[in-house]
């Protein structure tokens, strides 16, 4: 039997690379720019495998256009882009990138958080201007991060690895998920449970670490932001639906909120006009981006399409059914 025929919708790291080609034929995706979904599935047709990225969406259409596909392994924890039922109803493995990029994730969350409250974009921006006058005792007055009361949405792997980066500020650690956590992780945390509503009302930083999903999508909108402190702040790595942008920018505009940072967006690379404001810290979803993160996360990726072509299982299976009933 020859090797497998696998797509990747990107050239990789060389990690990754040398265990793909390892145990397959794999064709790379070498321009700069993304390939359009045409390309992608002009060049998926005879495949068995595809390594795609966040921005490649996997559905029903495309699979119909990918007869011969085992395997979309996904390079990212995130996949909202991928219908996993519908792969799971053509027998096609499913698989995400977990854990390797927990850590990166919180840094840049963290990162976020101290630029809105300290208002260090305005800084930087003051301090290339030219226009700077020198020290005055009320320039660039932020707020304080230490001591004040951060409500982290999703407790799962990024919101408990940024909840450990607020425990070295002395803040104090409140959390919402669909499950309480054990009491030994809210002890481990110093971390108190809310339901949604009350951890906005008690929040001075709130920060997003759930998936999108149904249930997850507009989870923060207008109703929400009208529970928040006017002083407190909202940060988002996690996906960008999961707020809503035009009750964003609402809330931001009538005062109802103090500033937002923002690694994601609704409909990126879209960037709602309303954003651009000096209380907003954006970023082009770059949460993960480190050198050592994103060849991990696409080593990983290869490691899922090389292990089922080797008739083993592959270790992040979003739907592990389909090789039950295999
Ligand atoms: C993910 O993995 O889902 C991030 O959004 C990109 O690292």
């Amino acid at each position: 039997m020859g090797k497998a025929k696998i797509f990747s919708t990107h050239p990789l790291f060389e990690e990754a690379r040398t265990i793909l080609d390892s145990c397959c034929e794999v064709e790379y995706w070498a321009k700069p720019e993304r390939p359009p979904r045409e390309e992608i599935l002009r060049r998926v047709k005879d495949k068995e495998g595809l390594v795609s990225l966040l921005t490649d969406r996997i559905d029903e259409d495309f699979l119909r256009g990918a007869p011969k596909l085992r395997i979309a392994a996904n390079v990212a924890v995130g996949y909202d882009n991928i219908d996993v039922s519908a792969c799971t109803k053509r027998g096609v493995v499913a698989t995400n990138t977990p854990g390797v990029l927990d850590e990166t994730t919180a840094d840049f969350a963290w990162a976020l958080l101290m630029a809105v409250a300290r208002r260090l974009v305005e800084g930087d921006t003051m301090a290339r201007s030219g226009n700077w006058k020198g020290w005055n005792l009320d320039q660039m007055c932020g707020t304080d991060v230490w001591g004040k009361t951060l409500g982290i949405i999703g407790f799962g792997r990024i919101g408990r690895a940024l909840a450990r980066r607020a425990l070295g500020f002395k803040m104090r650690i409140l959390y919402t998920a669909m499950k309480q956590a054990p009491p030994e992780v809210e002890k481990e945390f110093g971390a108190e449970f809310r339901d949604l509503n009350a951890l906005l009302a008690e929040s001075d930083f709130v920060s997003l670490h759930v998936p999108l999903n149904a249930d997850t999508r507009g989870l923060l909108n207008a109703p929400k932001f009208f529970r928040m402190k006017p002083n407190a702040f909202v940060i988002n790595t996690a996906r960008g639906p999961v707020i809503d942008e035009a009750a964003l920018v609402h809330a931001l505009e009538a005062g109802k909120i103090a500033g937002a940072a923002l690694d994601v967006f609704e409909q990126e690379p879209f960037i709602h006009p309303g954003l651009k404001r000096s209380n907003v810290v954006l970023a082009p979803h770059m949460g993960s981006a480190s050198v050592e993160t994103r060849s991990k996360m696409a080593a990983m990726a290869a490691q899922n399409v090389t292990a089922l072509f080797s008739g083993q299982r592959p270790p992040n299976m979003l739907n592990p059914e389909v090789l039950k009933t295999a």
